[in-house]
């Protein structure tokens, strides 16, 4: 259910549950984004935004940025942290908050219409579509594909854990699912894989597992 999800996420921000947040700019999206040769003034969605500093990286750029976050605490911290004030008024169902090349639409991804978001040229998607629980995965991309063009591509960044395997769908793997959700309209380009051994300081056995943080480029077929 989005509603139980939805105070778990708001819930995970008043109690700084958030160690999702990158507290640097995700070297992937530095390094590989670049290939994708986009114009400065692209309009770039970024679902679940949370108050990632990618999309600073991204208005750096030249494109105008696209956030939506559920929780208001995050919208806060990411333009106080930045020292930037942004104009603020209600749009729908949402806060837009915007300040400059950089908006985000403060509410539910799942009320999100086309209308509020506009054209979009590429989606950025690190920790959307993998933060949800599996069954909400589905209603995700579904979504996501009633409120973007049909021509627009996502850069999707993943991080997937080799040595999962307690869930039917991690049995299978996230590229396998990646491949079902994604593939009827896009085309799926894995453009880098980065094997790394970390010991979860969580575990038990102290054993080092390999994760893999991987790169997708997916380029809508009807481009
Ligand atoms: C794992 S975090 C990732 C944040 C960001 N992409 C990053 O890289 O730091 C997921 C974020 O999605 C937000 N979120 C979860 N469900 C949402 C929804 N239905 N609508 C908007 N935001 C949502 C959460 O509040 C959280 O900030």
């Amino acid at each position: 259910m989005t509603g139980r999800d939805n105070v778990l996420w708001l819930q995970c921000w008043r109690d700084r549950q958030t160690g999702f947040h990158q507290k640097a700019v995700n070297q992937l999206l530095a390094k590989f984004w670049p290939n994708l040769a986009l114009a400065r003034g692209s309009r770039v969605f970024v679902p679940l935004c949370g108050k990632s500093l990618d999309m600073i990286w991204l208005a750096n750029q030249g494109h105008e940025v696209i956030g939506v976050e559920l929780s208001p605490i995050a919208v806060r911290a990411f333009f106080r942290e930045n020292n930037l004030r942004p104009s603020r008024r209600q749009v729908g169902k949402f806060t837009l908050w915007k300040h400059d090349r950089l908006s985000i639409l403060c509410g539910d991804y799942f009320s999100l219409s086309e209308h509020d978001l506009g054209q979009i040229d590429t989606v950025y998607d690190r920790a959307a579509l993998t933060a949800l629980p599996e069954d909400l995965r589905q209603r995700y991309v579904a979504h996501l594909k009633l409120i973007v063009q049909e021509t627009t591509n996502i850069f999707l960044l993943t991080t997937e854990d080799a040595e999962e395997n307690q869930t039917p769908s991690q049995v299978l793997g996230v590229a396998e699912e990646i491949k079902t959700l994604y593939s009827e309209d896009f085309k799926i380009d894995l453009a880098h894989v980065e094997s790394v051994f970390e010991v979860d300081p969580t575990s038990q056995n102290k054993l080092a597992e390999r994760t893999e943080y991987k790169v997708y480029r997916l380029s809508t077929r009807s481009g």
